[in-house]
């Protein structure tokens, strides 16, 4: 099978990167997390205390930020590492989450990071995830799906991940900031949250992890029969 891009897009919380982390590992592919370049970029900034209302602030501190993706095998995934540091942990964080699509749907900061996504693609063998990945940085990717599912599911998913670190916040919190965050990712003019044409839908409301990696590779499996050899 000649290797192939898998673009993988869709809503906050809705399981993309367990998803594109387990096909990336059957298939022997790198793994590419776009949100957390978005993220680490978000906490560049906060932590500079970057004004966001000011572009040219913005890309004069976008010049100070490096990027990389390096593969931690002690964690046996890609990490995001800014200026030289892996900042996974941080980028996790509720400020950065808080702030991130604000960012996020700035086209200073698109344009910054789809060059990086694009140069990351050329060798092909990646699945990446995020938002804009099958319409903006790779519309020639073999595979494209798309990813959905009932928001209050989402929501609650989120909340069981998050409520160990932040037993503060509530479901209706999760929901109410999942919903803004569709909403910026959604009606942004730049790489809006958008399902390619020919994108496969994946509404993982009713499926388990097995179920929808299943449906996922099934896919794959259609896709690169078909293709020229
Ligand atoms: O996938 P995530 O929740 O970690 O993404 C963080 C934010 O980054 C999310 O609010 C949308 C934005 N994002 C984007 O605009 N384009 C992408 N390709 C990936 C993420």
């Amino acid at each position: 099978m000649r290797p192939m891009i898998i673009a993988i897009d869709g809503y906050s919380s809705c399981g993309k990167s367990t998803l594109a982390r387990q096909l990336a590992e059957i298939l022997n592919y790198r793994y590419i997390d776009s949100g957390a370049m978005y993220r680490a970029i978000t906490y560049a900034l906060l932590r500079k205390q970057v004004d966001l209302d000011d572009i040219e602030a913005i890309q004069q501190a976008l010049q100070d930020i490096c990027l990389d993706v390096k593969y931690d095998p002690i964690q046996q995934r890609s990490v995001v590492w800014l200026n030289g540091q892996p900042v996974e942990e941080e980028i996790r964080s509720w400020e950065v989450s808080e702030a991130v699509s604000r960012v996020a749907a700035i086209p200073e900061i698109r344009a910054f990071a789809v060059t990086q996504q694009q140069a990351m693609g050329r060798q092909r063998g990646l699945v990446m995830d995020g938002r804009d990945i099958g319409t903006v940085v790779f519309p020639d990717a073999e595979v494209k799906i798309f990813m959905t599912a009932d928001l209050h599911t989402r929501a609650l998913r989120r909340w069981k991940e998050l409520r160990e670190k932040h037993p503060e916040i509530s479901v209706e919190e999760v929901e109410r900031n999942l919903r803004e965050r569709d909403l910026i990712d959604t009606q942004r003019t730049v790489g809006p949250l958008k399902k390619a044409d020919d994108a496969f839908v994946i509404d993982n409301t009713y499926l388990d992890e097995a179920q929808q990696l299943q449906v996922a590779l099934d896919h794959v499996k259609a896709v690169a029969q078909n293709l020229p050899a």
